[in-house]
């Protein structure tokens, strides 16, 4: 039996930089813990020893005066993500009027403690202020994007990683973008918020997150695995993707689990498990997940969401892992077990493994000639699923700019447009005009913008010629 010893908690600190050094220490100490296989007693301290990944629960700030909460949270985890305190009705109450008084506590205690932050979230369409809530259009996006830029910049170097961008995609079997008043604003506006987050803080990863993206064969987990895929392709700043990993009996754990996470590790990403918590604490799914994550390098860290059954937003479900006395549950045990057992996995840049094909890649964009001097080019790229597909639409001006433009494009028989986005459309099927709205025909010399449009059947194949008008 595997002899227990109490050792120094391994901590990660809220700098980049330190942060490196606290992995550093922790490669360092899993070198020597392989061979003296002696256990980690917590939870923090035994997955820092798993090549560097941190354990991390959700905190709320109201909770940190409580000592039965401090105690546990100071032993066992070595992040946290704040609960509420970070979100976009939190910080922003008022129209450019910020208050990060919440988020600052749990940020100090963190770092009193060193612990790493998770940063949750910055663009969402829930949680937004009355102000925002009823906002649209280029007003709209504007605020967002100085939401994000102000937010960022407040936590600059003091949050580790940052949930940019939260639940975009929609349920069920459609793989669409969720409608909110965010997507309204135009398809791009996820790849803007990262941008803006990127330009803030250039040393946080930057992760998009989501929830019921854990079983491989879903339609939403496909189109956010494709969305990555393109960003990665396009040089969009994205560095992680977090599976918030609610787990129930609607919403099971799902055997291909450690495929979802290597396949989005291929792509070059982190994967980090942002808000795991399972209905009755079913102690074999915690273990299987935490196994999962070991046995993908890129997948760097997990959190819990809440530390006692009674912190949960999911109380009467018992999801987590003390009860609401504080005491360790069947599922502490069988995680940290899993935790103390786990493989150290090879490091690598993008060493994730999936064990499935992965899906069909999106064909490389078709380009329309160059124009020699004025006029404009396009250029397709597809998100296609079973039955549907979006495309994104990018119109560069040549040497003159634009004042105007007009792409067509012949949709494949059968291929339909179900909707459309920052242009006006002239058919649903067939040769279509896609042409500019008021906001986006002027582009200067080289720049580019973007439209799109989803469709449902099948649409590969559609060549787009551009003209400025
Ligand atoms: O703080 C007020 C309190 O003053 C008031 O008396 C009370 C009355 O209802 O509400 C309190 O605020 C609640 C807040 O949690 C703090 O407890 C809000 O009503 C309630 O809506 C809010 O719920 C949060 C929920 O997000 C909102 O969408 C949960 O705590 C939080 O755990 C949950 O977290 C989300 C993640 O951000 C994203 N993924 C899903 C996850 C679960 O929904």
């Amino acid at each position: 039996m595997t002899k227990q010893l109490r050792r120094p908690k391994a901590r990660v600190v809220g700098t980049w930089s330190a942060l490196l050094a606290g992995v550093a220490a922790a490669a360092a100490m899993t070198t020597v813990m392989a061979g003296s296989a002696v256990a980690a007693t917590t939870l923090g301290a035994s997955a820092a020893e798993r090549g560097g990944r941190y354990f991390g629960a959700a905190v709320a700030a109201n909770k940190l005066s409580e000592s039965a909460y401090t105690t546990i949270l100071n032993r066992e985890f070595n992040s946290v993500t704040p609960e509420n305190e970070m979100k976009l009705d939190a910080t922003e109450p008022n129209q450019n009027q910020f208050n990060y008084a919440n988020a600052d506590r749990i940020v100090q205690h963190a770092r009193s403690q060193g612990m790493q932050v998770r940063g949750h979230t910055l663009a969402w369409h829930s949680q937004q202020p009355g102000w925002m809530q009823n906002m649209s259009g280029t007003a709209l996006r504007n605020a967002m994007l100085n939401h994000v830029t102000q937010v960022a910049t407040h936590f600059r170097g003091q949050v580790v990683a940052w949930d940019v961008v939260n639940e975009a995609f929609a349920d069920g079997s459609s793989g669409a973008r969720r409608d909110s008043n965010l997507q309204r604003t135009g398809n791009d506006w996820i790849e803007a918020a990262f941008r803006a987050a990127r330009a803030a803080d250039p040393g946080a990863k930057l992760c998009y997150n989501d929830y019921n993206t854990d079983d491989w064969t879903h339609a939403k987990t496909q189109a956010v695995y494709r969305m990555v895929q393109d960003f990665k392709q396009r040089g969009v700043p994205i560095d992680c993707v977090g599976l918030q990993s609610h787990l129930n009996n609607q919403s099971p754990y799902p055997s291909n689990y450690r495929t979802t996470l290597s396949s989005f590790a291929a792509l070059g990403v982190d994967v980090q498990i942002t808000e795991l918590d399972i209905e009755g604490a079913n102690a074999t799914w915690y273990r299987n997940v935490v196994n999962d994550c070991l046995a993908v390098s890129r997948c760097t860290g997990i959190t819990v969401w809440g530390i006692r059954d009674s912190d949960s937003w999911r109380a009467s479900q018992t999801p987590l892992l003390f009860n609401s006395s504080g005491q360790k549950k069947p599922a502490y045990d069988a995680v940290l077990q899993a935790l103390n057992n786990g493989v150290t996995p090879t490091t690598g840049p993008t060493t994730g493994n999936p064990t499935t094909p992965p899906p069909v890649t999106t064909p490389p964009p078709v380009t329309t000639p160059p124009p020699g001097g004025g006029g404009c080019t396009a250029t397709v790229s597809l998100n296609s699923w079973t039955g549907g597909f979006v495309a994104t639409v990018r119109v560069t001006a040549g040497s003159s700019g634009t004042s105007g433009w007009r792409v067509t494009m012949t949709l494949p028989s059968g291929a339909t447009i179900t909707n459309a986005w920052n242009t006006t459309r002239s058919a649903n099927s067939g040769t279509v005009n896609f042409t500019n709205v008021s906001y986006n025909g002027n582009i200067a010399a080289g720049q580019s913008t973007e439209f799109g449009f989803q469709g449902t059947g099948v649409g590969t194949g559609m060549t787009p010629t551009c003209t400025a008008t």
